[in-house]
C-alpha cells in the first residue's frame, strides 16, 4: 500500500484508517439515534492524574465526537462513560471504585444502555482486572495505556455483543499520529515527546504501567507543533515522563536541549513548557538552550522527592541533595528571575526525624513557588512495598503538616517577590467564580487573576500585579 507522497505506508498509518472507519460506522448508528430520538447521545470524559491522562483523554474526546457523540460534563445525563484512570497512588484507585458503584446504580435504574468504558494505568495491573471481572461486571469496555487509539473498534466490538471488551496490552506497539483532537483550551496545547519510563524509582508505578521509554521523532513533533501553531495555539507544554532523556534511543539521537532549540523556532508558538525534568540527567546543555531561547518559559519544574541522600538511595533517584541544589544554584545563575516547582514525598519505607529535616532543609533552600506534596502511597509490585519500616500514619500525617508549614510560607514570599511588577499574563480561561475575571499565567507560570473579558482569551496581556493570595496574585491591567 501506498500514501499520498508515493512512499509505503507505515502499519500506524494503516491503524489509522482502520479506525477511521469505525469511527464511521458508529457515527452512522449515532445518528440514527439522533434522528429517532431528536437529541445526540451523550458521552462523559473524566481524566484523572497526570498531564498526560489530560492529553490522552483530548485524544478520547476527539474520536468519541467524531463518532457523534457530544461533550456533556453532567454526568448522570451521559450515554457512554469513560474514565481514564489513574494508579500512582492508592487515593486515585480508590476514586475509581467509588465511581463504578455508583454507576451499577445508574445503569440499573437510569440508563441501562449506557456504555462504561475504563482505561488508563490502573487497567494495566492485573489485580484491578481480576476486582472487575469478580466485582464490576456492569463496566462495559476495558484497554490500557498502550492501546487508546483503539477505542473506535472496542465501541464497536461493544455495540455488536453484551460481553465486557477487554483489550490490554502489555507492551507498546506502534504510535499512531493524527488521531481526531479536542483540545481543553484553544490557544495552548500539549504535546507528546516521549512515552514511557525507564527509571524504576523503587516507590512509583509508571514504569510498569506505561512501559519503557520511548522517543517520538523530531520531525512528528515539530510537524504537530507547527499545526498547532498555524491552528492559533501560542503556548505548547512538551510532555514526558522524563524529558531529559529525549531522543537518546533514536535511530538519529538528539537531545531535549536540542528539541527546545528547534521548537523554539517555529513561528507563532510564544511560549514553550516542558515536564517532567529528572534531576539526575539535567544537563547544562539544557540551562543553556532554556536561558537561550527566548520562547522558553523560565519555569522549572524539578522533583527532589526527598532532601535526605539515604531515601534518595532508596528511592533509586540517582542523585543526591548536593548535586540537586547544584543544578537549582546553575539555573538561577542563567535565569536569574527563573520559578522552581517540585515534587516531594513525605513518609517514604525508612524516613526518619532526619531525613525528614533534610527535606525542609531542601525546601527552604529551594525556595519554590509551588510545589506538588504527597504522602508515600505503597504500589504493590513495586520494590519499596515490601521494605521495612514503612512508616506509621500518625507521623507521616504529622510531617506532612509541618512540610506545608515551612513550605507555604516561602511559597507566599516567592509570589510576593512579583508583587509591584508589570508582567506579561497569558489569558487563559474566565474565572469561574467571577465572570468579569480572567485567569492566566505568567512565563514563570504564576497564576494570575485580573478584570478582563472573554474577548481578551488567547492574548498576552501586560498586568501590574497589585496583590498576592499566597498561591495566586492579583493584577491589574495596565
Ligand atoms: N506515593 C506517593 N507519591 C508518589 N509519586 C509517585 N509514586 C508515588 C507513590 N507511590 C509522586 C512522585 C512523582 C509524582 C508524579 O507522584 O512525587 O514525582
Ligand atoms: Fe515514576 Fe520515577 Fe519514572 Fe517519574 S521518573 S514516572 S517518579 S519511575
Amino acid at each position: 500500500m501506498e500514501n499520498k507522497a508515493g512512499s509505503a505506508v507505515k502499519p500506524s498509518e494503516m491503524e489509522l484508517v482502520r479506525q477511521l472507519e469505525y469511527i464511521r460506522m458508529i457515527r452512522e448508528k449515532n445518528d440514527a439515534f439522533e434522528m429517532a430520538n431528536g437529541r445526540k447521545k451523550k458521552f462523559y470524559s473524566l481524566a484523572m492524574g497526570c498531564q498526560m491522562n489530560a492529553h490522552d483523554s483530548e485524544k478520547l474526546e476527539g474520536m468519541l465526537t467524531e463518532m457523534g457523540f457530544e461533550s456533556t460534563d453532567v454526568e448522570k445525563e451521559a450515554d457512554f462513560i469513560i474514565y481514564n484512570t489513574c494508579c500512582v497512588r492508592e487515593n486515585a484507585e480508590l476514586k475509581v471504585y467509588g465511581k463504578l458503584g455508583w454507576l451499577k446504580h445508574y445503569k440499573e435504574v437510569k440508563n441501562p444502555d449506557a456504555i462504561i468504558a475504563l482505561c488508563g494505568c490502573m487497567m494495566q495491573q492485573e489485580t484491578v482486572l481480576q476486582t472487575l471481572r469478580q466485582k464490576y461486571r456492569h463496566v462495559d469496555i476495558v484497554f490500557g495505556t498502550f492501546n487508546l487509539y483503539k477505542l473506535p473498534e472496542l465501541v464497536a466490538t461493544r455495540m455488536e455483543s453484551d460481553r465486557t471488551v477487554y483489550d490490554i496490552w502489555q507492551e507498546h506497539k506502534e504510535v499512531v499520529e493524527d488521531l481526531p483532537i479536542i483540545r481543553h483550551f484553544p490557544y495552548k496545547a500539549s504535546v507528546n515527546i516521549m512515552f514511557g519510563c525507564n527509571n524504576f524509582c523503587s516507590y512509583c508505578i509508571v514504569p510498569y504501567v506505561r512501559g519503557r521509554e520511548r522517543s517520538r521523532t523530531p520531525e512528528d513533533i515539530l510537524a504537530e507543533v507547527r499545526k498547532l501553531a498555524a491552528d492559533g495555539v501560542k503556548e505548547v507544554m512538551l510532555l514526558g515522563q522524563n524529558v531529559n532523556s529525549y531522543g537518546k534511543n533514536l535511530d538519529n539521537p538528539i537531545s531535549f536541549a536540542e528539541l527546545l532549540r528547534m521548537v523554539n523556532e517555529v513561528e507563532g508558538i510564544e511560549r514553550i513548557r516542558f515536564m517532567t525534568s529528572h534531576p539526575k540527567d539535567l544537563s547544562d546543555e539544557l540551562i543553556k538552550a532554556m536561558a537561550e531561547c527566548e520562547h522558553v518559559c523560565k519555569y522549572l519544574h524539578l522533583p527532589v522527592q526527598s532532601g535526605s541522600d539515604e531515601i534518595l538511595r532508596r528511592m533509586n533517584r540517582h542523585y543526591t541533595k548536593e548535586s540537586y541544589m547544584e543544578i537549582v544554584r546553575k539555573a538561577r545563575e542563567a535565569m536569574p528571575d527563573i520559578t522552581l516547582s517540585t515534587d516531594i514525598i513525605v513518609g517514604f519505607p525508612g524516613e526518619t526525624e532526619e531525613d525528614f529535616q533534610k527535606t525542609l532543609d531542601v525546601i527552604r533552600e529551594s525556595r519554590y513557588g509551588s510545589a506538588f506534596t504527597f504522602i508515600y502511597s505503597k504500589r504493590t509490585g513495586t520494590p519499596a512495598a515490601v521494605m521495612e519500616d514503612q512508616v506509621p500514619e500518625d507521623v507521616v500525617s504529622d510531617r506532612f503538616n509541618r512540610m506545608l508549614d515551612v513550605l507555604n510560607p516561602i511559597v507566599h514570599e516567592v509570589h510576593e517577590e512579583q508583587v509591584g511588577k508589570v508582567m506579561t499574563v497569558f489569558a487563559e480561561e474566565v474565572s469561574k467564580q467571577n465572570s468579569s475575571i480572567l485567569t492566566g499565567r505568567t512565563d514563570n507560570n504564576m497564576l494570575v487573576h485580573f478584570p478582563g473579558t472573554e474577548d481578551m482569551i488567547g492574548q498576552m496581556v501586560p498586568v501590574k500585579i497589585i496583590d498576592n493570595k499566597t498561591f495566586y496574585l492579583i493584577g491589574e491591567r495596565i
